[in-house]
């Protein structure tokens, strides 16, 4: 029944968890909302806040538990991929505590975390199952044997979904993470206002660089004859780029499914908050005869408590990082 503390810095989320036995028993999230005034995360910006967090984030997370730290047996924290001055902060931090409390320390790749989330649900997939995880950073198709037994089937060859969300949203002066604005501005929106092209590229393999360059020439043109062509046509534009987003995911998916004789699906990431995604692969599965599997809201986007559950299953497995242990920015599960 192993006590775990688990951080993660990967981007512009500080947060810590811990859970007692693979159940949740906290899970604080300090989101960095400075970054919206510039459009993007400012990497700079993002080291100076986790370190500025980090120590009230821990004890927040210690206090909502009521666990004390000398009951924990691990600290975990996220290795990468992510950005390395803010991953350092999540490191060094995870070390020093580990080292100070003499107990093990787990590093989590942040990807597999994502995919874990799934495993916080009451109801988690059987194995094997594909999982599609649809980040800030990353776009991936996942087959998944077991816990920590996870293959990459293919990934994004440009922009990562999220990226698509937020490159169109920030065009169309929408604010900084776009993905939520999209999502809310396309629910009043006619998705066949206009036909965002559908990338060639490889079976497993996603684009989405194209997309957002067809947003920016379809604003161009309206705008040039329209100067409010974007405040007008604002939900259904929204409407009909989200649509294709949605349709290629879920295109892709259904072939890697067909393709590996898998009938239990699961969606992660940040994107997967997305409420026409949701509702799309919960169809697609019903008429498919699959189990649909998707985190909760809070578990979607960055938090400590799907760090900690692979730290979970990484601890059953004996599975313990050592001390010299350093970030990485970039790579796969
Ligand atoms: N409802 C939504 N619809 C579409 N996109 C969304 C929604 N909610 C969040 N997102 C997108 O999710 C992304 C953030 O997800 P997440 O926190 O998992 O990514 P990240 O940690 O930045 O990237 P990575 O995990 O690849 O390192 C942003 O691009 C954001 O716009
Ligand atoms: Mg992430």
């Amino acid at each position: 029944m192993p006590y775990i503390l688990a951080i993660e810095s990967s981007c512009d989320e500080t947060s810590a968890a811990i859970l007692t036995d693979g159940k949740v028993k906290s899970n604080i999230i300090s989101s960095q909302l400075q970054h919206s005034e510039y459009g993007g995360v400012i990497p700079e910006l993002a080291s100076r806040l986790h370190q500025q967090q980090i120590i009230r984030v821990v004890n927040q997370a210690l206090k909502q538990a009521e666990v004390d730290k000398r009951q924990l047996d691990a600290v975990a924290f996220t290795r990468g991929p992510g950005l390395l001055g803010a991953l350092l902060v999540g490191t060094c931090f995870a070390k020093a505590y580990a080292f100070g409390l003499g107990i093990p320390l787990i590093e989590v790749n942040h990807m597999q975390a994502h995919v874990l989330a799934n495993f916080l649900n009451p109801q988690p997939p059987a194995f094997p199952f594909i999982c599609l995880t649809v980040s800030g950073g990353h776009t991936q198709l996942v087959l998944v044997r077991d816990y920590l037994d996870m293959e990459l089937l293919g990934q994004t060859i440009d922009d990562a979904a999220g990226e698509a969300f937020d490159k169109a949203a920030k065009i169309m002066g929408l604010p900084y993470p776009g993905g939520p604005h999209i999502d809310r501005h396309a629910r009043q929106g006619r998705r066949d206002f206009y036909n965002f092209p559908t990338p060639e590229v490889g079976a497993k393999q996603f684009s989405f660089s194209g997309l957002k360059t067809s947003m920016l020439y379809l604003l161009r043109k309206g705008l040039q004859e329209d100067p409010q062509y974007i405040e007008k046509h604002l939900d259904d534009l929204c409407a009909s780029y989200q649509y294709r987003i949605v349709s290629i995911l879920l295109d892709k998916l259904e072939q890697a499914a067909l393709e590996q004789g898998v009938a239990h699906l699961a969606i992660a990431g940040g994107v997967s908050a997305n409420s026409e995604l949701r509702s799309r692969f919960q169809q697609l599965c019903q008429d498919r005869g699959w189990t649909a599997h998707i985190p909760a809201f809070e578990y979607c986007t960055d938090n400590a408590a799907m760090s900690g559950i692979a730290a979970h299953y990484k601890y059953l497995a004996g599975e313990f990082t050592d001390l010299s242990a350093v970030p990485f920015t970039r790579g796969g599960l």
